[in-house]
């Protein structure tokens, strides 16, 4: 089994507020009634910027000591790989995945199960650091050097990894964001 850097950061990143809560709000199309599931959420600290748009929040994460420092009686975490997730088809009315892409073992498959579990009629977006800017270059090379399994992708070959729904892509701010609409 390899080092959870995650756990180890836990309790520093359950200390970092999430700062593009209201660009979420517009490009995930909140409020909406019904679930959202926040895939690769750590700490809980996105879910606790949007939790009053949505009904019911679950954090799906492969890090229990992430997971941990979640607050537990606002969120439902679920330990759990986004490569495979624990969850019905067409189970969710928003999908959000934030920061986490890059450290997933298999892009393709994260995709395609975010995309399963997606109502018809939802939206999926995933955001991560825009690989093309300098400063997140300078991230990458970081976390190559912290033995981090990092791996970024340009917004072009995020949308590549699926084939189905409608697909557009924003950036601003050295941050990406994929959205699906399924
Ligand atoms: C940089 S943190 C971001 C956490 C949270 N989304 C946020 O923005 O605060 C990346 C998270 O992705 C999780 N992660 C990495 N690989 C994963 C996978 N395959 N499935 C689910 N979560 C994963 C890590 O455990 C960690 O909590």
């Amino acid at each position: 089994m390899s080092f959870d850097h995650f756990s180890a950061i836990a309790p520093i990143y359950a200390r970092v507020t999430y700062s593009k809560k209201d660009a979420m709000r517009e490009i995930a199309s909140l409020p909406v009634q019904g679930r959202l599931l926040d895939v690769g959420g750590g700490t809980g600290r996105v879910a606790a910027a949007i939790r009053e748009y949505v009904d019911e929040i679950i954090i799906a994460d492969v890090s229990f000591g992430m997971l941990a420092h979640s607050p537990r009686t606002i969120f439902q975490p679920v330990c759990g790989a986004s490569e495979s997730l624990p969850f019905a088809d067409n189970f969710f009315e928003r999908v959000i995945m934030v920061d986490a892409l890059h450290h997933v073992i298999n892009h393709t498959d994260s995709m395609r199960e975010m995309y399963r579990v997606l109502k018809p009629g939802g939206v999926l977006v995933v955001e991560e650091p825009d690989i093309r800017t300098f400063g997140v270059k300078l991230i990458a090379i970081a976390e190559k050097l912290l033995l981090m399994r990092s791996h970024f992708l340009k917004p072009d070959a995020i949308m590549k990894l699926i084939d189905a729904g409608e697909k557009e892509t924003r950036s601003a701010d050295g941050t990406t964001w994929v959205i699906v609409k399924k």
